[in-house]
């Protein structure tokens, strides 16, 4: 893999449907790498960065969401990609350039359990159906897998508590592995 050898600092895509646990998982990996790495990853929630900056064109009334904007979005994050260290928060994957992420986190959830979170943050009906169909249906995972090289990919269960500490463990491990963070 030849972007280890151009980035110190690796570029690592977590993704997944809603509500797989992105968000969790990319703040328990920041402190990770802090605590291990001494190095202080930017966490980028790109969902939060679309509605803070106006990263769309349009928008959907039916879930009152934004329909981002690729070409908006990859404007935004080229000059922050290519300084490294990012932590990249988002549920689609297939716009982004392969080169710029070094590893993909691929969270996978069973549905009873999504649903719960789901329903649990207030999603209505149709918004939660939509989205465990996603799941079911991998659409996120295709994107990924269609987009990124499968030795880039950790797809990892976080369907409970305990898989939060193992997948953070994989994830330190390929990245001792593949050396980041050294000289
Ligand atoms: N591995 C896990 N086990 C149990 N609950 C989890 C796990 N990961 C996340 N959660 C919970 O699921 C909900 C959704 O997580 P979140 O990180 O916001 O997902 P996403 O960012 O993918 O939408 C939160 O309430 C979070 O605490
Ligand atoms: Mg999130």
């Amino acid at each position: 893999m030849d972007s280890k050898l151009e980035r110190k600092y690796p570029n690592i895509l977590i993704s997944g449907t809603p509500g797989v646990g992105k968000t969790s998982f990319t703040t328990l990996l920041q402190s990770r790498i802090t605590d291990e790495k001494n190095y202080q990853m930017k966490n980028i929630n790109l969902g939060n960065i679309v509605t803070e900056n106006k990263l769309y064109k349009e928008w959907n009334d039916e879930f009152n969401v934004p329909v981002f904007d690729d070409d908006m979005i990859c404007d935004y994050l080229e000059p922050i990609i290519e300084e490294g260290g990012c932590l990249l928060d988002f549920h689609s994957a297939g716009f982004i350039p392969e080169d710029w992420i070094d590893l993909i986190v691929l969270l996978r959830c069973n549905n009873t359990e999504l649903y719960d979170r789901l329903k649990a943050r207030g999603y209505n009906d149709k918004k939660i159906t939509e989205n465990i169909e996603c799941e079911i249906m991998e659409v996120t995972a295709d994107d990924v897998k269609e987009n990124f090289n499968s030795e880039k990919i950790m797809e990892l269960k976080s369907e409970v508590i305990d898989d939060m500490e193992k997948n953070l463990d994989i994830v330190m491990d390929k990245i001792n592995e593949l050396h980041f963070f050294e000289n």
